[in-house]
């Protein structure tokens, strides 16, 4: 007998516990319908966690995500959090859980659904049937480099400090996700950096091209800056497959492919460690979209992403690639049906609640089984 799989749901705060909701949904229909179940255990994280623990991610909740075979994540943060000290800001927990789990490596597809081509802020042409890769570096550079802090300087004013830091080994890891997922792709990559201007991103440069020329000369691969990565992603593109890149850019630069696609609200992401004795990864799965705090509780959130990062957990966790392929033609089904939240809602659409999308994708899913798929 199979075993069944473990996952951890961490909602969160904000809008982050009603986009799990619906998940669940999702979640319990293949539950229902498989061979392999799930057993789902629920937890707080971020500001939810803060209220209850006084920190915003306990040891208890660490231990069950190490644990797991994959964490799904809601979002953290709101307004009132903001004044916490940086060690209990909602925030910390998620990177407390992306540094000890070791989740080096964030995958943030960027794909425009043919029915939303519309609702990009961009011409129709530039964005339709986009579908970009960027891997963000996940646990290192400048969002952990040390020495980090804010001090106090002899002439009365202060100093902020950060550290952008890579090792080699760092960058040839994620390098080797990088192509490793390029090579069943459209086999181009761009790796992103400044190393006009920093060292740390010379060395990647170079580390890159150099796992490049000993492993990976079937794929394509540019050099690219991510001030001029900036700019061509919203001239054009589909010049773009893969584009592996650090913590920093990465966060940057993949706000803007999810803005290619019409909203944030329909990007997910999978985090993913370095792979184990037995070919797992450790890994965690979450919406790109943050909180949004100014919408919660009002069932206006767009629940596509946090359903789309289960099926990332399905094809990158669970072996369960058929399953993924069809929660993503579920949700393609309902768009074109003319289903809308707010954030994607387009003139002479159906305007539908966080819920009533839920409900319209699992009714997509049981049409497609009862179609054979
Ligand atoms: C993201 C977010 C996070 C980050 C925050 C919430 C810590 O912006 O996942 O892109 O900066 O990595
Ligand atoms: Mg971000």
């Amino acid at each position: 007998m199979v075993n069944n799989r473990k996952v951890l749901m961490l909602p969160g705060d904000g809008i982050g516990p009603e986009v799990m909701d619906q998940t669940k949904k999702v979640i319990d229909w293949f539950d229902k319908k498989l061979e392999v179940g799930f057993d789902l255990e629920e937890d707080l994280i971020g500001g939810a966690s803060y209220d209850v623990h006084n920190v915003p991610v306990t040891e208890k909740v660490m231990e069950k995500a190490i644990n797991s075979d994959g964490v799904l994540f809601g979002a953290v943060g709101g307004p009132d959090y903001d004044n916490l000290d940086f060690s209990d800001k909602p925030e910390r927990a998620l990177l407390k859980l992306r540094k000890e789990l070791g989740l080096f490596a964030n995958l943030r597809p960027a794909i425009v659904f043919d029915a939303l081509a519309d609702a990009s802020s961009l011409k129709k042409d530039i964005v339709t049937g986009l579908d970009i890769m960027i891997i963000r570096e996940l646990t290192g550079g400048i969002y952990f480099g040390e020495p980090r802090g804010i001090r106090n300087l002899s002439n009365g004013k202060r100093e902020g400090i950060n550290t952008e830091v890579y090792n080699t080994d760092e960058i040839i890891r994620l390098g080797e996700v990088a192509f490793e997922l390029a090579s069943i792709r459209r086999k181009l990559v761009h790796s992103v950096e400044k190393s006009n201007v920093m060292e740390s991103g010379l060395l990647w440069r170079e580390e890159i091209q150099k796992l490049y020329d000993e492993k990976y000369q079937g794929i394509n691969l540019e050099h690219m800056y991510a001030d001029n990565c900036a700019m061509q992603l919203v001239r054009d593109p589909h010049q773009f497959d893969v584009i592996v890149t650090t913590n920093l850019f990465g966060d940057l630069l993949s706000d803007i492919s999810a803005q290619l696609t019409g909203s944030l609200g329909m990007l997910p992401s999978a985090s993913l460690g370095e792979k184990s004795d037995e070919g797992y990864r450790k890994s965690l799965y979450e919406p790109v979209h943050g909180s949004a705090p100014d919408i919660s509780g009002q069932g206006k959130a767009n629940p596509i992403a946090m359903i789309l990062s289960f099926s990332m957990m399905l094809r990158y966790s669970l072996e369960r690639a058929n399953d993924a392929v069809l929660i993503e033609k579920a949700v393609e089904m309902v768009l074109k049906n003319g289903f809308r939240t707010a954030d994607i809602m387009q003139n002479g659409k159906t305007l539908v609640s966080t819920e009533q999308m839920g409900l319209e994708i699992c009714k997509n899913l049981d049409k497609l089984e009862s179609e054979g798929y």
